[in-house]
């Protein structure tokens, strides 16, 4: 099951620094979003944020399933989750960004009906103190996707 995390829960950071490594950088977001769990069991295995950035826009801010459940499509059912929901909610849009060797992502994304918007040229480079690399390339820009809603 997808549920909102109480206020007063704790926030499932071995989840969000999966997808961000940086605590800093995360906690920029997490405090004005909305973050919602993929439970099974009880036990948390998937993490969904989501911030209203204009009137009708939403950011997917972050998306992480633990690794050993990766795969599976909880990561796919997520996005199908914020999608429906932001759409029932009358928004406009979904924005989402990733890492610009981030393939899985980009394809999981791209298949969900995002398309390419905008690349944050040096994204990484200027943000994260240390080397990140993903299959094998260091990340340098953020591909910022987009899902238009409601046509
Ligand atoms: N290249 C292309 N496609 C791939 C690759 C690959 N290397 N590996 C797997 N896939 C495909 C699978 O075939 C499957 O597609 P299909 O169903 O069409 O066959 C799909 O990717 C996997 O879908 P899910 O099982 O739903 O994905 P998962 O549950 O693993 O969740 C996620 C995806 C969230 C990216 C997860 O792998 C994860 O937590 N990764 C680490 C953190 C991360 O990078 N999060 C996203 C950062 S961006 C952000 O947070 C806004």
């Amino acid at each position: 099951m997808i549920r909102l995390l109480a206020e007063d829960e704790t926030i499932p950071y071995h989840l969000l620094l999966l997808a961000d490594e940086s605590l800093e950088a995360i906690n920029k977001y997490i405090h004005h979003s909305d973050i919602y769990l993929f439970l099974q069991e009880d036990i948390p295995l998937g993490v969904l944020v989501l911030q209203i950035i204009k009137p009708k826009s939403l950011e997917i801010k972050n998306l992480a399933v633990e690794p050993a459940y990766q795969n599976r499509g909880i990561g796919k059912e997520l996005l199908g989750f914020a999608i429906r929901m932001a759409s029932e909610q009358g928004y406009e849009q979904i924005f989402i960004g990733t890492g610009d060797a981030s393939v899985k992502q980009l394809y999981i994304y791209q298949k969900a009906g995002f398309e390419i918007d905008y690349i944050k040229k040096g994204f990484f480079l200027d943000n994260y103190p240390n080397p990140i690399y993903e299959n094998g390339i260091r990340l340098k820009h953020m591909v910022m996707l987009k899902l238009v809603l409601n046509k």
